[in-house]
């Protein structure tokens, strides 16, 4: 399957793995590169540049395929060294970065300098038409499905999609929901020239985190997912367990007149516990998608497979409908 986002990148498949913290270290982001996806390793997951540069380090020994490196720009509670993370990924040798969160416009001149594709991840279709704007080679259009941050627009992606391809230029990847080789159909059907997914990569067996956490998405369905912080429109979407039912009722009570204070306890510094140790009862970023998850398998049987059963939906069922 060639498409305009396999020969952007040099990728054999069109099957990108979104940056997810605590998540995106180099053994999953190996697995995906060598299945003949895009792997994408987290940059903030890494305490600091220097712990990045050792990450990407550590990535090139496992594939000589390319990967690349997720910079997101939340509206966060401190502020990361963005430019030496920037300078790390260069002095890598990475080519191609994600970034996510805020408009990436002031450091798209040193992105571009050293010759790195950027795609850029967002939820509208105003902010992927900013993006083609300022520069970036492509973008990921995340729909209201997605795990993670959805943005405040809610539109899913049987509409945000089409409506990405009539106004966009640059290649874009769907994102948000995707799991299945009938999916991926879908996305190319409404105009995407490939997919990126997060929760699906996290259920596989080279996803360097606790069983638990697959365990949960294996047992999730789509209807487990809870979208929280709306109050504060840094809206994200996470699986629903104890913890995250009294994060939801706080901002019921609440309101609008509820801070980051309210809720600061429940919602911070879960990743590590949830995704290391498997201590479960944390808020943690997952998509609709999990009512699809029913296995766990390698990167290259799930890329393999999803892209081989893609191409005989193609050539079988719909061939047979069009003729
Ligand atoms: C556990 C988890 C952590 C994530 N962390 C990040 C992150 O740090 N930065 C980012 O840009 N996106 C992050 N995402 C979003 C993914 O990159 C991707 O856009 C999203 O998962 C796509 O939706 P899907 O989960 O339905 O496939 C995260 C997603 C998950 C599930």
């Amino acid at each position: 399957m060639k498409t305009r986002i396999t020969e952007l990148f040099g990728i054999e498949h069109p099957v990108v793995q979104g940056g997810m913290h605590y998540v995106g270290f180099a053994e999953l982001v190996a697995a995906v590169s060598n299945a003949g996806g895009l792997g994408i390793i987290t940059a903030l997951t890494q305490p600091t540049p220097e712990d990045l540069a050792k990450e990407i380090a550590r990535c090139h020994e496992m594939t000589d395929k390319p990967f690349g490196v997720n910079l997101t720009m939340l509206p966060g509670f401190s502020n990361p060294p963005y430019p030496e993370y920037i300078e790390a990924i260069i002095a890598g040798g990475v080519k191609i970065v994600e970034t996510a969160g805020r408009n990436p416009q002031e450091h798209m001149p040193r992105l571009k300098e050293a010759g790195i594709k950027v795609i850029h991840k967002c939820t509208s279709v105003r902010h992927s038409l900013k993006a083609e704007t300022i520069g970036c080679d492509a973008v990921s259009v995340d729909g209201f499905e997605c795990g993670g941050h959805p943005g405040e627009d809610d539109i899913p992606n049987m509409v945000l999609l089409p409506r990405a391809a009539e106004e966009l230029k640059i290649p874009f990847v769907a994102s948000g929901g995707i799991g299945n080789a009938q999916q991926l159909v879908a996305a190319l059907a409404l105009g995407a020239d490939g997919i990126n997914m997060g929760t699906r990569f996290i259920a596989t067996e080279e996803a360097p985190v606790h069983q638990n956490v697959k365990d949960a998405l294996i047992n999730a369905s789509e209807l487990d997912t809870r979208l929280i912080m709306r109050p504060l429109r840094n809206t994200e979407r996470v699986l629903v367990n104890p913890v995250v039912e009294q994060i939801v009722e706080i901002e019921k009570e609440k309101g609008a007149d509820m801070t980051i204070g309210d809720i600061a306890e429940l919602v911070g510094g879960g990743y590590p516990k949830i995704m290391q140790e498997g201590e479960m009862d944390g808020a943690w970023s997952c998509g609709m998608v999990a009512g699809l998850i029913h296995d766990i398998p390698t990167c290259q049987e799930l890329i393999g497979g999803m892209v081989s059963e893609a191409e005989a939906i193609i050539k079988d069922r719909l061939a047979t409908l069009a003729g």
